[in-house]
This record gives structure tokens, C-alpha cells and sequence, in this order.
């Protein structure tokens, strides 16, 4: 069965994308006053060690189920052809946050944040913190590629902790048993260590599972620095930069600018509480700051 021919009903198993973050939070919990990064985790005797499994509602259980089904080399491959000539639309940052906002799911409105709430929230956490006006800036910006459900695609190509497709699955991945059901674990060029890849390749020339990461970077390529970009592409990949898989495909390059993304990772996760950012009044500052690094449309 294609990807496509799926019931929109088996596309959506989480009530809105939230759930796959809260699921997230829970799995890596914030760690008294500091961060559950992995050098805190590497200290792991000092925390409990969280059962995931138990605690995964069986609609993140189903989620990943699809998630790991579906997310095929070729799969990644179509939705790249698909998505990265960037021709569905062209709009500026603030007025994609907008359209962001207009993605109605079962989340509920008097508890949860909007998307661009989580957006300004992020980017606040960064700015309280005293950090470069680019890393700001990607706090209000890095979930933008989620605009990808509202052109029909979905929740597990969208989100997700992302992977590398083309080589063998690490165990280190989030449910590893759901791979079992993945085409690409019976084609034998994909499942020895590296892959169709060279050892140290680099993580540009690796192909990772389709969803908001990938495609907001190639948006944004052209105005941010190499941090900011990484930090960009690579957030939800939890087997590298949380789990310390997948260290041979990358080199000296990645392993630097990971630190950036590992920088991040705190802000995304555990900056939501349940004061809502007042937008009308932000916005002005942010404003400035987007017309500071992009043009006032891009190609998306
Ligand atoms: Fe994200
Ligand atoms: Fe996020």
C-alpha cells in the first residue's frame, strides 16, 4: 500500500502534533534546574531511567508505528522531489507563522498553545537567556516546516524523531520493533552499518526520514548561519544528538555545529509554560528581527 492511499483517519493518530512534543518531554525530562542534554544523561545513574514504552499513550504508540512503516528510502526520496524546488507557495516568515496558526487539530483551545504561541515561547526562552539575535530568531522560526500538514501530508511525515533511511536502523531509535514492518529492513543494501553511504560521509550527504526539519532548512538555507541551520535540520534528530547514534556518518564539521544543536534542544522541549506570549506586543520586535536576516517573501 502507497503512503497516499492511507484513510486519513490511520494518517492522524495524535490528537494534535503536541502530543508527539509532550510524548518527547516526558521521555527526556528536565532534570532539577538543568538540562536533560546528553551530558547529563551520560550521568544517568542520577536519574531514574524512564520506561518510555509505559508511558507512551497508545496513540504516540500508533503514530510511530506509521512512522516507522512508512518512512522508506523512496518515500524520502518523492516527498524531496516533491517539496524541495520550493514552488507551493511564497509568502514572509511572519505571514507563514500565520498560516501555521490556521492548522486545526483536536488540540484544545483553552489549555493548549498555538503554534505561534510554542514559536514565541521558544524564541523569548533564547532572548531571557542573552543569546544571539540568530538564535532567536530560530527559535521563532523552527517549526515552520509543520506547514507540510496543511498540504495534505501526514502527522508522521511531519514529525517525528527523524533517522538516517539508506543504512541499518540504530536501536537507539524511539520503538526500533516498529522497523521490522519497513520495506527498506529486507533490502540488504540498506542494513549494513553505513548503508549506501560512506563512512564519515557527513550528515549533508545522508538522507534522513522526510518531515519539518529537513524542509524548513532548505526555506531557510540561504539567511542563517551554519549553526542556526543545524539547529534547524537536525532538532528532532533525537538518535544523534540526544542519543549519540550515528556517529559514522558524520565528520568534523557535523560534530561541531551539533553542539549548536544540542544548545537548542532545551529550548524546543521545555520552554512551553502555561503563560501565553502576547503576540500583538511581540510582534513588532520580531518584525525587525525577520527583516534583519530574510527578504520580505520566500519560496516555500
Ligand atoms: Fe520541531
Ligand atoms: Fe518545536
Amino acid at each position: 500500500m502507497s503512503a497516499t492511499t492511507q484513510t486519513s483517519e490511520t494518517n492522524a493518530p495524535l490528537a494534535s502534533l503536541d502530543e508527539w512534543e509532550d510524548f518527547l518531554q516526558q521521555r527526556y525530562p528536565e532534570t532539577d534546574g538543568e538540562t536533560a542534554v546528553p551530558s547529563v544523561k551520560a550521568n544517568a545513574d542520577q536519574h531514574e531511567y524512564r520506561d518510555y514504552r509505559a508511558e507512551a499513550r497508545a496513540s504516540v504508540k500508533e503514530f510511530y508505528r506509521l512512522n516507522h512503516r512508512y518512512q522508506t528510502f523512496d518515500f524520502v526520496q518523492e516527498k524531496r522531489a516533491e517539496y524541495l524546488p520550493l514552488n507551493h507557495r511564497t509568502m514572509g516568515i511572519w505571514e507563514a507563522m500565520e498560516y501555521l496558526n490556521t492548522l486545526v487539530d483536536d488540540s484544545d483551545p483553552d489549555t493548549d498553545l498555538t503554534q505561534i504561541e510554542h514559536l514565541l515561547q521558544t524564541a523569548e526562552a533564547i532572548r531571557a537567556d542573552g543569546h544571539p539575535r540568530w538564535f532567536i530568531l530560530t527559535g521563532l522560526i523552527h517549526d515552520l516546516g509543520k506547514i507540510l500538514c496543511l498540504w495534505g501530508e501526514p502527522q508522521w511525515a511531519v514529525v517525528g524523531d527523524t533517522f538516517p533511511v539508506g543504512c541499518r536502523f540504530s536501536d537507539k531509535i524511539v520503538f526500533p520493533e516498529f522497523f521490522a514492518d519497513n520495506p527498506d529492513s529486507a533490502t540488504p543494501k540498506y542494513q549494513t552499518e553505513n548503508g549506501i553511504y560512506e563512512p564519515g560521509a557527513g550528515l549533508d550527504k545522508v538522507f534522513l526520514s522526510w518531515g519539518h526539519d529537513e524542509y524548513l532548512y532548505h526555506v531557510t538555507k540561504d539567511y542563517l548561519p551554519d549553526e542556526a541551520l543545524y539547529m534547524i535540520r537536525y532538532h528532532s534528530f533525537y538518535p544523534a544528538h540526544t542519543e549519540g547514534a550515528y556517529g559514522h556518518l558524520m565528520n568534523a564539521e557535523d560534530r561541531r555545529l551539533f553542539d549548536a544543536v544540542r544548545a537548542f534542544n532545551p529550548y524546543d522541549l521545555y520552554s512551553k509554560t502555561p503563560v501565553r506570549p502576547d503576540v500583538k506586543e511581540l510582534r513588532p520586535y520580531y518584525e525587525d528581527l525577520i527583516a534583519e536576516y530574510f527578504p520580505p517573501t520566500l519560496r516555500w
